[in-house]
């Protein structure tokens, strides 16, 4: 039996560079929520899920909440139950297990003789950053080309950091290979990893990547970023896929696998050139993605941002809220603006409780949840109350639990909250990289 830590999984790209400078642009474009047919994806790969990871992130977490200073940090720096979506990926010839996240861009592994540091950026065992492999070794593969003079460096959400080389090869991701994709190496990790996984596939837009000109990653910022086409983004460019789309149906895991396996092998799909094959309703919904400026004016896209347009549980009035919310795979649960949060918690019977230290609502197991769903291009999306009540292993081995809806921060127009697993689990979301549009399809209740 694993012991599950009360921890976060916030895996969303921290976007340092310009975290002061963006700002939320609302497209013009309206939504239509006539049924849309997606074609069935001709590439699917099936997703996993490891549940624990170290336990010393719960103290690392703890330490760096009062550290967070941005209000990209501030507004994801929740604590909460740990579950992840992991998947097959081929680099040059090598299979590894990587997570699977729509809040950031690049794809990476752990490289061999990596070297591992805590939150703090102590030096600590390799085997303390908890990859599920050595890590890939370039010199084994007959595809790789290095791209000298560059660095990656990537910080997440959950305080993680990653900084190492650079470098293409052939990739290949449910069938879907690309033949000269620029990855990440990583040879500095501070990584609470899952012993599965040995690195991520980031599938966010280009201008979240994080590769930069130079080798020292110190100097790095917006002057020396070099901006590059993601996994899927570069597919598309190949044409190696049709449609300009992928798609994600992640289930939500049971507790009984969760806790007495290591991997619960049905976890949903990752789809590329189509919609992922789960079945849906008749609801659905096409939203334009919403992009971010920059103080220097240029405009763009960045996370999978879309506009929500009420919040709706008993008494929530159907109310809008500031800020933008992103969908977001790779983080587990939803991060909704704290008025929304505060009532919402205290409408479970009995009502889930905040806890300052753990910066968590806790929520009693057998409580009922209350219904819960968002307004998004005018169709409402329920999240199941199944979703609303986690339960996980404290540290003396009680089953506690916590609520599926946690607080993201103030609703000001510069925040982004999460719709993370506990509303993903009830849609398959599909993204059009080309028209910039996210297709939300209701799945039927499992
Ligand atoms: C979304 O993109 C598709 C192209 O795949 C396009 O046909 C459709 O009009 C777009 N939908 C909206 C609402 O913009
Ligand atoms: C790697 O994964 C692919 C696809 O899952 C599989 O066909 C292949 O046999 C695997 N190769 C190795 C060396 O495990
Ligand atoms: C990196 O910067 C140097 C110096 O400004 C420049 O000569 C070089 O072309 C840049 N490299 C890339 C890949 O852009
Ligand atoms: C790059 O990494 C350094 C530490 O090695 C860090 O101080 C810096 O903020 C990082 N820059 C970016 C853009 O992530
Ligand atoms: C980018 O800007 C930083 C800080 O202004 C500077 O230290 C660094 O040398 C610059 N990097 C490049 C590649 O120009
Ligand atoms: C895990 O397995 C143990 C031993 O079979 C059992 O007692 C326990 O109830 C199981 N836990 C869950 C959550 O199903």
């Amino acid at each position: 039996m694993v012991q599950k830590a009360l921890l976060s999984l916030l895996v969303l790209a921290v976007y340092s560079a310009y975290a002061a400078e963006i700002r939320h642009v609302r497209s013009s474009r309206a939504p239509s929520s006539s049924p849309v047919e997606l074609p069935a994806a001709p590439f699917v790969v099936s997703l996993t899920d490891k549940v624990p990871r170290s336990s010393a992130k719960k103290q690392a977490l703890r330490e760096l909440r009062g550290r967070a200073s941005s209000s990209q940090t501030a507004t994801i720096a929740g604590s909460d139950d740990d579950e992840e979506y992991l998947t097959s990926i081929t680099v040059g010839g090598h299979n590894f297990t990587a997570i699977v996240d729509t809040g950031s861009s690049d794809t990476w592994l752990a490289q061999v003789g990596f070297s591992c540091f805590s939150l703090d950026s102590t030096p600590i065992p390799a085997a303390d950053c908890f990859f599920g492999s050595a890590g890939f070794d370039p010199s084994t593969s007959k595809s790789f080309v290095s791209f000298p003079d560059t660095n990656f460096n990537i910080s997440y959400g959950d305080g993680e950091f990653l900084t190492g080389a650079v470098g293409f090869d052939t990739v290949t991701i449910g069938g879907l290979t690309v033949t000269h994709q620029e990855i990440g190496l990583v040879t500095h990790a501070a990584w609470e990893g899952d012993t599965v996984s040995s690195g991520l596939i980031g599938l966010a837009y280009p201008g979240l990547t994080s590769v930069y000109n130079g080798s020292n990653p110190d100097l790095d910022g917006a002057n020396n970023s070099l901006l590059y086409n993601p996994f899927f983004f570069s597919a598309v460019q190949e044409k190696a896929v049709k449609e300009p789309f992928f798609s994600v149906a992640l289930n939500r895991g049971s507790f009984a696998e969760e806790t007495n396996s290591t991997l619960d092998p049905n976890l949903g799909f990752l789809a590329f050139g189509g919609i992922a094959p789960v079945e849906v309703t008749k609801t659905s919904v096409t939203v334009p993605v919403q992009g971010f400026e920059t103080t220097s004016g240029t405009s763009g896209f960045f996370f999978y941002a879309v506009d929500v347009d009420s919040w709706v549980f008993p008494g929530s009035n159907k109310r809008h809220t500031a800020g933008s919310v992103i969908l977001d795979t790779g983080t587990t649960l939803n991060y909704v603006p704290t008025q929304i949060a505060a009532e919402f918690n205290s409408k479970f019977k009995p009502p889930a409780t905040f806890d300052e230290d753990e910066d968590t609502y806790f929520v009693d197991c057998d409580a009922t949840a209350p219904a819960f769903s968002a307004t998004i291009g005018g169709v409402e999306f329920t999240v199941d109350p199944k979703d609303q009540i986690l339960p996980f292993l404290d540290d003396t081995g009680n089953v506690v639990c916590i609520s599926g809806t946690q607080d993201g921060g103030p609703a000001e127009a510069d925040n982004i909250f999460i719709l993370g697993d506990t509303f993903l689990h009830n849609v398959v979301a599909t993204f059009n990289i080309a028209e910039n549009n996210i297709t939300i399809s209701e799945r039927v209740a499992y």
